[in-house]
C-alpha cells in the first residue's frame, strides 16, 4: 500500500494554533521545524498505509535505532524531501523487503561535486540512451540505490556506500541495480534486484519490492 502527502499540506496543519492542533502533541521535541513537518508527513503516510491494509499501529510509530517499528507482521518504509512524504507497506507474507524513497532534482552544481560518489561513468553513460540529462539521470541512481539501500538495511544492519551496487540494466520506468560485494551471507554479490521508479515533475520516487519467495535464509 503506497500513500503521499503534500508537504505544504501538513505544515500548514502544523501551523495551527497549539489548541487546535492534534498533530503536535506527537512529534518529538529535539527536532528542527523542518525535521518535525517531515517527519510528522512520513508517518501520516505511514498511518494512512496501514489503515488502508486493516492494520492498527500506534501514532506515530514508535522508533529503535532510527528505523520506524512497524507492526510485526508488515514491512513498510517512509522517505520525505521539502514537498512531499511518502510511505509502502506491506504483508510479510507477501514481501521480504521494501524500500522507498524521494529524491528532488539535484542541482548541476551538486550533482558536479558528488557523482563520482554515487556511481561509475559507465553507469551513466549505461543511461544515456533513455535519459539524455545526465543530472536526471543521477538523481534517478542516487535514489534507486538509496531505496534498495532502505530495503536491504533492516535485513544485512550494515552501512554501505553507492558503490555497494552499480547499474546493470536501465529501462522507462526501472533500473536492474546488482550488489558489487557480498552485503551479508544471503544477500551476494551478482544478485540483482530491480527498482521501479516515476517522476512526479521534478521529484523522482523509487521503490524497492522484493517478494517473500526471494527471501534467502
Ligand atoms: C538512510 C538513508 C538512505 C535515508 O535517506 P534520506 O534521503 O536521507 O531520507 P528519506 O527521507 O528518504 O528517509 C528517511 C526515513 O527512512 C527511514 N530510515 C532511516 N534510516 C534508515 C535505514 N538505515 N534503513 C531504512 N530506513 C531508514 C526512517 O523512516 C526515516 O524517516 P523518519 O526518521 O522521519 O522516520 C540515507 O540517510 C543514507 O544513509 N544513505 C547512505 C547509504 C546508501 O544509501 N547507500 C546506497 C547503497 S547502494
Amino acid at each position: 500500500m503506497l500513500s503521499r502527502i503534500s508537504i505544504p499540506v501538513v505544515r500548514a496543519a502544523m501551523e495551527k494554533p497549539l489548541s487546535s492542533n492534534a498533530f503536535l502533541q506527537f512529534v518529538p521535541k529535539d527536532m528542527s521545524a523542518r525535521r518535525r513537518i517531515e517527519f510528522m508527513a512520513g508517518r501520516i503516510c505511514a498511518a494512512r498505509s496501514l489503515r488502508e491494509m486493516g492494520v492498527g499501529a500506534e501514532f506515530p510509530l514508535p522508533v529503535k535505532d532510527r528505523l520506524p517499528v512497524w507492526p510485526s507482521d508488515v514491512l513498510g518504509s517512509i522517505s520525505h524531501c521539502a514537498t512531499m512524504a511518502v510511505a509502502m507497506t506491506a504483508r510479510k507474507t507477501r514481501y521480504c523487503a521494501l524500500g522507498i524513497d524521494v529524491e528532488p532534482l539535484i542541482a548541476p552544481n551538486v550533482a558536479l561535486e558528488i557523482q563520482q560518489c554515487i556511481c561509475c561513468n559507465e553507469e551513466l553513460i549505461g543511461m544515456e540512451k533513455h535519459m539524455p540529462c545526465q543530472v536526471r539521470s543521477l538523481t534517478l541512481l542516487f535514489s534507486a540505490k538509496e531505496a534498495l539501500y532502505k530495503a536491504l538495511f533492516p535485513l544485512v544492519g550494515q552501512f554501505k556506500d553507492f558503490h555497494a551496487a552499480e547499474l546493470c540494466e536501465f529501462d522507462v520506468g526501472s533500473v536492474v541495480l546488482r550488489l558489487t560485494h557480498d552485503w551479508n551471507a544471503c544477500w551476494r554479490v551478482g544478485t540483482k534486484i530491480r527498482v521501479r521508479y516515476a517522476w512526479l515533475g521534478l521529484v523522482v520516487v523509487s521503490v524497492v519490492c522484493i517478494p517473500a519467495n526471494l527471501w534467502r535464509k
